[in-house]
């Protein structure tokens, strides 16, 4: 009896089916009413006493083999049939899908910056973010007293020298020109840092983009129609700009940008507070103390500078309303810049 159990288990364990009857059928011959598992244990009775143990522990694995093995067979079937199981369709894209990323709508605006002033001859330039006070402020005709180098403005690193994390691009400008003689034509993007409180429409770290031209004969009139170009070029071409009168310390005449609003075209909208224009950056022709200070013959050449915030820039163009948005790395956020 020991013999045909084993023979049993080697059959079994070979056992394979293609239809759910043939299963079925398996069943019936295995452990139904007169199955071969069945029949066995009527044996059973037959098997001498002092055999008994053995015999019958060998036959319940049997019995367990067989059972696992048949609702092995059966649930195959089973499955597809009610649909548990879907067909494979190998059309399907792979798993796990790879998603790809996408790039930062800072970074996106940025390389159109970027994109749009090389096409007129402008290269790029970077500096450092920790900066002394020279390059900061007092090379660019920034008083002692003036209130940006107040500490509620400006985060310092360190008070004796005086470093600080830069609170504008226009640094790079000094730089640039200690460095290299005119002609001089470039952009400097970067991060700058305010010690301002975050909310909405401020926030500590920004990014700005510096322009810079200094040759023999620049004038404000190339300013005004880089400007223009740059601003149709970014928002459309039937972009119109103004330029108010304003005050920074290293350029003379000074003047603030606005756009005619991209939402409303001069209607007046929210986003313009109903005056159809929106400031975007600040400019002006570079202080001929700023060059002296940079050791450029001022006599000689002239330049005009200018400056712009990305964010702003990102916000009118994609109108999102919220700055901290661009710094909290939300993905539901980003994903929307994939196509961008
Ligand atoms: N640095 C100025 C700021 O952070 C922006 C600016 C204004 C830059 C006028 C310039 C300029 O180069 O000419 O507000």
């Amino acid at each position: 009896m020991l013999e045909k159990i084993n023979q049993y288990k080697n059959e079994l364990e070979n056992i394979s089916v293609n239809t759910q009857e043939e299963a079925e059928d398996i069943r019936i011959k295995w452990i139904g009413k007169k199955g071969f598992v069945t029949m066995l244990f009527d044996d059973f009775k037959t098997v001498p006493s002092e055999l008994k143990r053995e015999v019958g522990q060998k036959l319940n694995e049997l019995k367990l083999l067989a059972n696992e093995k048949i609702s092995v067979l059966k649930q195959k079937f089973e499955q597809i049939n009610t649909g548990n199981v879907q067909p494979i369709d190998y059309t399907l894209p792979g798993f796990p899908i790879i998603e790809s990323g996408s790039l930062h709508p800072l970074t996106i605006v940025k390389n159109q910056i970027i994109s749009i002033f090389s096409k007129i001859g402008f290269t790029v330039s970077e500096g450092p973010e920790i900066e002394d006070d020279w390059h900061n402020f007092s090379a660019l005709n920034t008083p002692d007293n003036h209130p940006a180098r107040d500490m509620q403005d400006t985060f310092y690193v360190n008070l004796n020298p005086e470093m600080v994390l830069r609170t504008q691009t226009s640094s790079v400008q000094v730089h640039i020109m200690e460095n290299k003689q005119p002609p001089i034509r470039t952009i400097s993007p970067g991060r700058v840092y305010r010690n301002e409180a975050i909310s909405a429409r401020a926030h500590c770290q920004f990014h700005q983009v510096e322009g810079l031209y200094i040759d023999e004969q620049v004038s404000f009139a190339d300013l005004k129609q880089t400007l223009l170009y740059f601003a149709q070029q970014m928002f459309g071409s039937d972009t119109k700009i103004r330029l108010r009168p304003s005050y920074f310390p290293f350029t003379e005449p000074s003047a603030e940008v606005d756009i005619s609003c991209t939402l409303c075209k001069g209607d007046g909208c929210n986003i313009c507070k109903h005056t159809g224009w929106v400031e975007i950056m600040g400019c002006g022709m570079v202080d001929p103390q700023v060059l002296i200070n940079c050791k450029i013959d001022s006599n000689k050449y002239r330049g005009f500078a200018f400056g712009m915030g990305i964010e702003r820039i990102t916000m009118l163009k994609y109108r999102i309303k919220d700055l901290r948005l661009f710094f909290e790395n939300d993905v539901r956020f980003l994903k929307q810049f994939s196509n961008a």
